[in-house]
């Protein structure tokens, strides 16, 4: 047989191979492939990744994972449901409807941590819009502040406890109805 004529089906057959092998690796390990999927709108690309860019692991490890996390929100709760400026609007709540306040407040900070929670609440917008004809920011960084007694309770450090500010006031625009 001739060069010419076996030149186009060495080609065709290698050229399979390559598609083979290519297909191959991507779908056992698709995190080589680009993805094009965007974070859920609950959270923004910042707020997500607040949690990676600081050295020493992500922000979900070095505040002690999921246990120390949920006990910064039992501590704020507490504190929130207590506080004299918006203790009001929690009064009325069910027991039930406290649980799941706290589950999803722990799924939300842990997630925004860096850490294996998923965040399943509404947005913060639609969750809050409405409240008391509308959240102020006083009534906001009253909450804020409660969260932050939490983290001093539970003897976060300040590096992970501005972070964890951050990701709280980075809400502030959602929440806030009122100046
Ligand atoms: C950084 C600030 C805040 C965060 C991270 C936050 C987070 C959340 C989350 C995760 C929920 C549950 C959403 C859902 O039900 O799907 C929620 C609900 C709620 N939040 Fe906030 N919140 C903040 C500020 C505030 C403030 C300032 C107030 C009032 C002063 C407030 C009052 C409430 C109330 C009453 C609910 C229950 C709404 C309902 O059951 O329908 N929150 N919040």
């Amino acid at each position: 047989m001739k060069m010419q004529n076996l030149f186009p089906k060495v080609f065709g057959l290698t050229l399979l191979c390559i598609t083979i092998m290519v297909v191959t690796i991507f779908r056992l390990s698709p995190s080589l492939a680009i993805s094009t999927t965007t974070p859920p709108d609950q959270l923004s690309a910042e707020e997500v990744t607040i949690a990676h860019n600081s050295a020493g692991g992500s922000l979900y490890n070095r505040l002690g994972g999921y246990n120390a996390i949920a006990a910064v929100i039992d501590d704020s709760a507490e504190k929130i449901f207590a506080d004299p400026l918006i203790g009001k609007y929690f009064i009325g709540l069910s027991t039930n409807s406290k649980q799941r306040l706290r589950e999803l407040l722990i799924a939300q900070f842990c997630q925004a941590a860096g850490g294996p929670c998923v965040y399943t609440g509404r947005t913060m917008k639609l969750s809050h819009t409405g409240i008391g004809e509308g959240l102020t920011n006083g009534e906001f960084y009253a909450f804020v502040n409660d969260i932050a007694l939490a983290l001093d309770k539970n003897g976060v450090k300040q590096p992970e406890k501005n972070q964890v500010l951050e990701f709280a006031n980075s809400l502030r625009d959602q929440i806030v109805e009122k100046l």
